[in-house]
């Protein structure tokens, strides 16, 4: 493409478009639309339950009852998908984590529930064992506190099965095991999921981004050391192309690259090589960041989320997992 221009000032005039709304609308490049945003919600035991989470002004754990309240809400606003994520009773978590493979747990309670009152949209269920376990890391550990690769990622299939059975339409494993979409895809397939699609939370970064989240899922008092020795190095970009190239040949049939703005440079080098489906994850402590600004008045609400979610769609993206989820389809609706 051609970008020198063959005719200088004044005949060339790059405002003369953007004069009116109409022409503004006529040129832009991108588009944004509910269709665009995936919601992730947390979910609580107890009926009729909502509880606000401190770290993440606006977002709630909701019971299973209101969570279908959730979906049909986002169903009406155009949203094609939730995300699940439990916020596991502290009884049920474990060493390693075994409340994941539970078919009656918390999740699985869910996705039935929406399944059965909103069968038209998409549920996505992280696959990971940190929401299960006592120690807070995604897999099991030995007794020095690593965490263990095979062992882990036999896990992961079972529960991704256990997903699957009770009505997941896409799984996403967000561990960081090498391995895992490989072993995944073979369980679905084995066991009657061949529709079940494959997430792969590809690049995944060892973020400062994710303290709220761990906050909602009642994993952060619990984490025992960090996550670096299996989530990537934000000093990283050539090996995030590693990881993606990895995941899709194992069978992802999107990936996902997370942290979400920090990362766009990540989005846009995947889009470019890969020309895949690519959803980034604007975390929980992203979603922080901007309340944190309109409450210190630096910034309108509004403005701020259309903004961010259209960077992610002009950096590649097909969606986006976003918190204002909801909030940014009423804006667009
Ligand atoms: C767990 C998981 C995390 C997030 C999504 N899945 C946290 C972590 O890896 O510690 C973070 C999402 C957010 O911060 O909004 N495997």
């Amino acid at each position: 493409m051609n970008h020198h221009p063959t005719a200088a000032f004044p005949a060339l005039r790059l405002r003369r478009p953007r004069a009116s709304a109409w022409s503004r609308a006529m040129v832009a490049e991108t588009t944004l639309s509910p269709t665009d945003l995936i919601w992730p919600l947390f979910i609580t035991e107890g009926k009729g339950v909502e509880t606000p989470i401190a770290t993440l002004p606006g977002v709630s754990r909701w019971s299973v009852d209101r969570v279908v309240e959730r979906a049909r809400e986002a169903k009406a606003l155009g949203i094609p998908c939730l995300a699940f994520f439990p916020n596991t009773p502290p009884e049920k978590r474990s060493d390693d984590g075994a409340e994941a493979l539970n078919p009656d747990n918390l999740m699985c309670r869910a996705i039935r529930a929406v399944k059965d009152a909103v069968p038209d949209i998409g549920i996505l269920t992280d696959v990971a064992l940190d929401p299960y376990t006592s120690h807070g890391h995604d897999g099991l550990t030995d007794a020095a506190g690593y965490v263990l690769n095979d062992e882990t990622t036999e896990q992961l299939v079972l529960q991704a099965l256990v997903q699957a059975a009770a009505g997941a339409d896409i799984v996403a494993p967000s561990d960081m095991m090498d391995g895992r979409v490989a072993a995944i895809r073979a369980g679905l397939e084995a066991n009657g999921h061949r529709n079940v699609q494959i997430m792969a939370y590809a690049a995944k970064y060892a973020s400062a981004f994710y303290g709220p989240f761990r906050d909602a899922v009642g994993s952060g008092g619990l984490l025992k050391g960090d996550k670096r020795g299996y989530q990537m190095d934000p000093a990283n970009a050539e090996e995030a192309l590693r990881e993606v190239a990895l995941d899709l040949a194992e069978g992802a049939d999107s990936v996902m690259v997370k942290p979400g703005l920090p990362y766009l440079d990540i989005v846009r080098r995947v889009k470019e090589r890969f020309a895949v489906p690519v959803f980034a994850y604007q975390v929980s402590g992203e979603y922080a960041m901007i309340e944190a600004a309109v409450a210190a008045g630096a910034g309108d609400r509004d403005a701020l989320v259309l903004e961010t979610l259209m960077a992610f769609r002009r950096a590649g993206c097909s969606g986006v997992l976003t918190y204002h989820a909801a909030h940014a389809a009423r804006l667009l609706g």
